[in-house]
């Protein structure tokens, strides 16, 4: 059923495990991602961002995660917004069906962020809409916000109790290392996040949720299979798997994923073009393209989330 994720990331937290938020944007990317999750019974979060909602409209959405719970009754499938980018954008969503929204005021001045995030917190939650926000800022494209990397910032543990007490939010993003897209690292810089962070942020907050963007490895099997079939992405790196696992036994209860299922879905329509040039029956490509999200949201369930069983 379509819940929100208070009780999802209680069991996270005690359980030492944590849930998948993987962006939606179409119909096959919906299907493969809850087919993975029921068969593993995985609770799972669905997230929509501003870009998605301009691409498949709020209602398409909507409509397909309810979809995806009519589909699987027993799986706990929560509807959340990413990156809302302010009050009303976190309202649309809360009057328009969905479980869980994120206000974004990462790139707002501190007082800003703490008044607005206040400001959803107490409209979402007299509809038992969760409520997450984030303090620091992630380097690379933050929704339609591009932090250069000179202005990202690590989360400063000082402020988070005061943040997350003012505000009633229910989880909180925090920046440690991580960032969107597919070239997190430049070539030759070893991967790192900053682990000092998170338990001091966690030490601050017993307990409480927290929430890991950019959080994609960029596996180099699928990057090379997009570069053998005309692709050109040259130097994408991503965070190591191994970090995000240790991560998720540690306060981190939801890490976001996108990127890992575009460069699924994208290296299987390639491979798929490359060998039946004559083909041109959209099911024809579009069949493994869910498959391939299927088999990537089944990979990070088992080596990165931990959370197989306990939906
Ligand atoms: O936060 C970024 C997510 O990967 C969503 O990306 O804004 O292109 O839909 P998008
Ligand atoms: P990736 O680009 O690492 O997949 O991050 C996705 C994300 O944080 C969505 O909010
Ligand atoms: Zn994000």
């Amino acid at each position: 059923s379509l819940v929100n994720t208070k009780e999802m990331f209680q069991k996270a937290y005690n359980g030492g495990y944590a849930v998948g938020a993987f962006n939606v944007n179409n119909m096959e990317i919906v299907q493969g991602i809850t087919e993975a999750c029921a068969e593993l019974k995985a609770p799972v979060i669905l997230q929509a961002s501003a870009g998605a909602r301009k691409y498949a409209s709020h209602t398409y959405l909507v409509k397909l995660v309810e979809a995806a719970v009519v589909e699987n009754p027993d799986l706990p499938i929560a509807l959340h917004l990413d990156h809302g980018a302010s009050y009303e954008i976190c309202k649309d969503c809360i009057d328009g069906g969905f479980t869980s929204v994120m206000f974004d005021g990462s790139s707002k001045p501190y007082e800003e962020n703490v008044e607005e995030a206040r400001k959803v917190v107490d409209y979402a939650h007299q509809y038992n809409v969760t409520v997450e926000a984030e303090l620091g800022r992630l380097a690379g494209i933050e929704d339609a916000v591009a932090v250069e990397d000179d202005k990202a910032q690590f989360t400063d543990p000082d402020q988070v109790q005061d943040f997350v007490k003012r505000t009633g939010v229910d989880s909180l993003a925090i920046a440690i290392g991580t960032s969107h897209g597919a070239y997190k690292f430049k070539p030759g810089q070893k991967p790192q996040l900053r682990f000092d962070i998170l338990e001091e942020v966690a030490s601050r907050l017993p307990g409480f949720p927290i929430v890991l963007h950019g959080a994609s490895s960029v596996i180099p099997e699928f990057v090379q299979m997009i570069n053998q079939y005309g692709g050109k992405m040259p130097d994408a790196i991503g965070i190591p798997e191994d970090m995000l696992r240790k991560a998720a036994t540690m306060a981190v209860c939801k890490i976001n994923i996108d990127s890992d299922l575009r460069l699924a879905m994208t290296a299987s329509v390639r491979k798929y073009f490359a060998e039946h040039p004559d083909h041109f029956d959209p099911r024809q490509y579009l069949k493994p393209a869910r498959d391939a999200i299927k088999g990537m949201v089944e990979h990070k369930i088992t080596a990165v989330l931990g959370c197989a069983g306990k939906a």
